[in-house]
């Protein structure tokens, strides 16, 4: 590939995302970003440090006193928070139910799509979120939205606790889900949205091999 394309990624939450942006990155030697990870950094910072998670203006005072690394893994991204391996923390049943209202404020997605554009500056990125085709990177040659029914997002998400010894309800964390996405959609700023030029790939009945490929696919005839 000659030309250092950008990749954005949008969907749901667990539509597999994350997973398939960094199987993607990897094959083309791209950078990997994945953005939730920055809103949840942010999240289980103020969490710690017991602050209003809906006061936007104290938020972003929080941010900027606030470094979010996010460096390659063996096996997964590592996020550092102030220096600090957050990478398990902010996946915490806390973090991940409280998000979408640190997410929802205009202050803070400010200043993270600032961090966010920075970081793709130089091509070569595969970044994965809610607003990359719509707000952050606009002008990517890339935007693809990634959708999966909510029982089979549920599904997935359920096995993978599972698979890890974790107890796990099926309905509760569909409803969690579904609340979630709700409240992505619902938001004011930067709301989650397909772009009208990004591509829609349905992941309900397909493998991660095959959402991969497709992108793979649809990156060669871009580049
Ligand atoms: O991708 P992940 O599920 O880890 O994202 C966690 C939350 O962060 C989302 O539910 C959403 O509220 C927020 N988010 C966002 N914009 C992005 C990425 C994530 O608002 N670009």
């Amino acid at each position: 590939m000659n030309k250092r394309i950008n990749i954005a990624i949008d969907g749901p939450a667990g539509a597999g995302k994350s997973t398939v942006a960094r199987k993607v990155a990897d094959n083309l030697s791209f950078l990997y970003i994945d953005t939730g990870a920055m809103y949840r950094a942010l999240t289980y910072k103020a969490i710690e440090k017991d602050i209003d998670l809906e006061n936007g203006p104290l938020l972003k005072e929080l941010l900027d006193d606030t470094v979010i690394d996010l460096q390659v893994g063996e096996s997964e991204q590592l996020v550092l928070v102030d220096n600090m391996n957050v990478t398990t923390d902010i996946r915490s049943y806390a973090v991940t139910n409280n998000v979408s209202f640190v997410a929802r404020q205009s202050e803070v997605r400010l200043e993270m799509v600032k961090r966010q554009k920075m970081l793709a500056d130089r091509g070569g990125v595969v970044m994965d979120g809610r607003d990359i085709g719509t707000h952050v990177l606009p002008e990517s040659e890339l935007k693809v939205f990634l959708s999966a029914s909510v029982e089979e997002r549920a599904t997935r998400r359920y096995n993978e606790l599972i698979g890890n010894g974790t107890e796990a309800d099926y309905d509760r964390i569909k409803d969690e889900i579904a609340l979630r996405d709700k409240r992505d959609t619902e938001r004011e700023v930067a709301p989650l949205v397909k772009a009208d030029d990004a591509i829609e790939i349905d992941t309900t009945k397909m493998t991660i091999s095959e959402v991969v490929d497709q992108i793979l696919q649809l990156a060669k005839e871009r580049a």
